[in-house]
C-alpha cells in the first residue's frame, strides 16, 4: 500500500481550564500521521484522552498547541464554515453509544447526512442510503427506528450512517464498548470490510486489545501521551493473563490484514 499521509497531528496538546482554576493537561505533545486507507488502533484506559484525541483528528475540537493538518492543508487556519464542508465530506463518525435519532427510521438516519449535500447526492439520498442499510445487512429494516433495533443493529446502522457519504477518514470512539463479545466482533468485522472497500482510513479507539488487534498500526494513549506499542506486549500488560488462543487468534486476524 502507498502511504499517502491524510491527517497529521504534530505537537497537538489539549488542555481545559478547571472550575477551581487548575490546568488539566489531556494530550500533551501527540504525533500521528495517518495515511489514506491507513487502519490505526489506539488503546489507553478511561479518562486517558482518547475521545479528546478523536475529536481533534475528525476536526470537532481544536488543539491548544500544536498542528492538524488534512491533506497537507492546515485546519487551524481554516474558518468554520469550511471545516464544516471538509469534516461532512470527508469523515465519519462511529460512537460507542450509537447516537441514532430516535423515532425516525434506519433509512432516515442513514440518509441525514446527505440531506445537507446538494445536487445528485441530495436526490438520491435515500437509494443510496437503503444501498448502505443492505451493505451492513439491514435491507430488512429500513423501516425500524434504532429503539426496536438491538444493540448490534443499531451499531451497523451507525456504520452505514458514518459511511454514506463515502468518507476518507473513519473514526470509531469504543464502537464495541455497548456490545457483547460477539456482537462486537461482527461489528469490528464489518468496519473493517466496508472501510477497506471504500479505501478509507480507520482509526478506532478501544480499551479492548482484541479490537486493536485487528488493525496494522497499534497506539497506546496514556496520561495525554502517544507511543506506538507493539501488540504482543499489549496483550501481556493487560489483565488477560498469558496469550491465549482467542488473542493468539486477533493476532494472526491482524497479521492478514496488514
Ligand atoms: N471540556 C472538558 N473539561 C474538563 N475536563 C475535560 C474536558 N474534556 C475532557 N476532560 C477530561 O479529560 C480527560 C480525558 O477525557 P477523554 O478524552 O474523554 O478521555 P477518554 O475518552 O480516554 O476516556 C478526562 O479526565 C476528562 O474528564
Ligand atoms: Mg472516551
Amino acid at each position: 500500500m502507498e502511504l499517502v499521509t491524510l491527517v497529521l497531528l504534530e505537537a497537538v496538546t489539549k488542555h481545559v481550564l478547571l472550575p477551581d482554576d487548575t490546568r488539566l493537561d489531556i494530550l500533551r505533545g501527540v504525533d500521528l500521521d495517518v495515511a489514506a486507507g491507513d487502519h490505526v488502533s489506539i488503546v489507553g484506559r478511561s479518562g486517558s484522552g482518547k475521545s479528546t484525541l478523536l475529536n481533534i483528528l475528525g476536526m470537532l475540537d481544536a488543539p491548544s498547541s500544536g498542528s492538524v493538518a488534512f491533506r497537507g492543508e492546515p485546519v487551524g487556519r481554516m474558518g468554520p464554515a469550511k471545516l464544516d464542508r471538509l469534516r461532512g465530506r470527508n469523515v465519519g463518525f462511529v460512537f460507542q453509544q450509537f447516537n441514532l435519532l430516535a423515532g425516525r427510521s434506519a433509512l432516515e438516519n442513514v440518509a441525514m447526512p446527505l440531506s445537507y449535500a446538494s445536487g445528485r447526492a441530495y436526490w438520491t439520498r435515500n437509494r443510496v442510503a437503503a444501498e448502505m442499510l443492505d451493505r451492513v445487512g439491514l435491507s430488512h429494516r429500513l423501516d425500524s427506528p434504532p429503539e426496536q433495533l438491538s444493540g448490534g443493529e443499531q451499531q451497523r446502522v451507525a456504520i452505514a450512517r458514518a459511511l454514506v457519504r463515502r468518507p476518507a477518514l473513519i473514526l470509531a470512539d469504543e464502537p464495541t464498548g455497548a456490545l457483547d463479545v460477539e456482537t462486537g466482533t461482527n461489528v469490528m468485522t464489518l468496519l473493517d470490510d466496508v472501510a477497506s472497500e471504500a479505501d478509507a482510513a480507520l482509526v478506532t479507539i478501544t480499551h479492548d486489545v482484541h479490537v486493536a488487534a485487528r488493525a496494522r498500526r497499534h497506539y497506546r494513549l496514556e496520561d495525554g501521551i502517544l507511543s506506538p506499542v507493539q501488540l504482543e506486549a499489549a496483550f501481556r500488560e493487560t489483565a488477560l493473563g498469558s496469550v491465549s488462543a482467542l488473542s493468539a487468534e486477533a493476532i494472526a486476524g491482524a497479521e492478514d490484514g496488514a
